[in-house]
């Protein structure tokens, strides 16, 4: 398959089955901003849930927060945000598009006069870079002054920051501990695109691991083997994945040593989480800017310090993105082409569809019966009775359901039902009263 028609086959699934529609589509869409539809908010929750299970409820040394988006200006400063989150801009001064100076598509050096644009195609109409600062900017109250001036976040990481000891005091951790959050973050992306890889409003998923200086290097080391296989459990092709590790010129502002994980799209090998030793920058900065005392006591050395932090920063719509291109494939089945979304069965929208193989005989009975046992476990599954059996399958493969149930004439006779397994197609018989832990136990992650 040529690797656009991938892109392409993946975002008209995406809108045709529920999981991710254009941000205002009525009105012509609005640029890089997307909504989640009823499939889609299902595999984006799950996804969150099965980060925070691993972060914050399967290990006694992480605490969870949530800290509000907008914070006081200031905070943008200590971080260097303010000065430092810039992207370098050129412009065209004839058909006024704005590129990234880095843009692939620009021929030649922007200000030069051979440089042509990438749009209109003019020559010498590029301007020379300009740095462009990638923060939302709103104002807080009735009066739009620069004094009023708040930013939406950037990133969720620096909500922890500044309530780090908040959460150390109240929750009696020591060092080495973390903080875990999900949240929205927003930047005024310049080039943004490729669906929901690179949008100007997505979700977060953070962790920054404080740590004694000294010791940084050792937890870097683990957090970078931790996520990596976090990824690998979730299903993701290990040959699709792999560490690219920041050089000189490409390390944030804040970081000594950083890795990327990237995943192998449809449109090449791209960063979806990274991992950061952000040393003691962001808390010096903040204690510094604040005036506040942000050390750590240790209470079995009474030595105090400003702890070291390793981040692992994973965005939720790029992970979709990424679970998504991974579990589509076209396969032909029984002299038949499918569609099927191949996701973990612990992400999946919908666990199972239930099939009465006809409208009759009592098959819709037991079928709603056995759907209503299901959602009462929270298990959500989907009825249906429309269609031949195999295009019913058609349709819950192309949604990624795990499991197909079929009520059918044998199990008038002996109370069993058929579960078919979307990825072998292998089917066996179970008792009907059954269904509920055989789902339970298969889905269990
Ligand atoms: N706190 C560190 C930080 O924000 P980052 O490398 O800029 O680091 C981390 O971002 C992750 O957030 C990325 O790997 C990606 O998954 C996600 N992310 C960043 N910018 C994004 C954007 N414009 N659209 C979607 N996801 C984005």
């Amino acid at each position: 398959m040529a690797q656009s028609s991938v892109m392409d086959k993946l975002v008209s699934l995406a809108k045709r089955r529920g999981f991710i529609f254009q941000s205002s589509e009525i009105y012509g869409g609005l640029g890089s901003v997307w909504d989640y539809g009823p499939l889609g908010v299902e595999l984006k929750r799950n996804l969150k849930d099965r980060w925070w299970r691993s972060m914050v409820y399967a290990r006694d040394d992480i605490e969870g927060v949530d800290a509000a988006i907008l914070m006081h200006p200031k905070v943008w400063e200590a971080s260097g945000h303010v000065a430092g989150f810039t992207d370098p801009l050129v412009d065209c001064r004839q058909c006024k598009n704005r590129f990234r100076a880095d843009d692939e598509r620009i021929k030649g050096t922007p200000g030069a006069p051979d440089a042509q644009c990438p749009v209109c195609g003019s020559k010498g109409t590029l301007t020379e870079p300009r740095m462009f600062n990638l923060m939302f900017k709103t104002f807080m109250g009735p009066v739009e002054e620069d004094a009023a001036i708040v930013y939406l976040r950037p990133e969720t990481a620096q909500g922890i920051y500044v309530n780090y000891l908040n959460v150390q005091q109240s929750s009696r951790q020591k060092i080495p501990f973390g903080i875990a959050q999900i949240g929205k973050a927003f930047r005024n992306e310049i080039t943004p695109g490729n669906f929901i890889f690179r949008t100007r409003e997505f979700e977060q998923m953070e962790m920054q691991f404080f740590v004694k200086p000294g010791e940084d290097e050792h937890w870097f080391e683990e957090w970078r083997a931790w996520r990596m296989q976090w990824h690998r459990d979730l299903g993701i092709r290990p040959e699709k994945l792999r560490f690219h590790q920041h050089g000189p010129d490409e390390l944030a502002h804040y970081a000594k040593d950083a890795y990327d994980i990237e995943y192998e799209f449809p449109f090449g090998w791209k960063e979806f989480e990274g991992i950061h030793n952000r040393t003691d920058f962001d808390l010096s900065r903040h204690q510094e800017h604040s005036g506040k005392k942000l050390e750590y006591l240790d209470p079995a050395t009474n030595e105090r310090f400003i702890p070291y932090v390793v981040e692992t920063s994973l965005g939720a719509d790029r992970l979709a993105l990424v679970v998504l291109a991974d579990a589509y494939r076209e396969e032909a089945v029984e002299g038949e082409s499918r569609v099927v979304l191949k996701l973990h069965p612990s992400i999946a929208p919908i666990k199972a569809g239930v099939f009465p193989l006809v409208k009759k005989d009592g098959m819709p009975e037991v079928a709603t019966r056995i759907a209503a046992d299901l959602r009462a476990r929270a298990i959500p599954v989907f009825y249906d009775d429309g269609g031949s059996i195999g295009r019913r399958y058609r349709r819950q493969d192309e949604a990624g359901t795990p499991f197909g149930i079929t009520v059918d004439g044998q199990t008038l006779d002996d109370g069993t039902v058929t579960v078919r397994d979307r990825d072998s197609l292998a089917q066996e018989r179970v008792a009907s009263d059954a269904v509920v832990t055989y789902l339970q136990d298969h889905l269990a992650t």
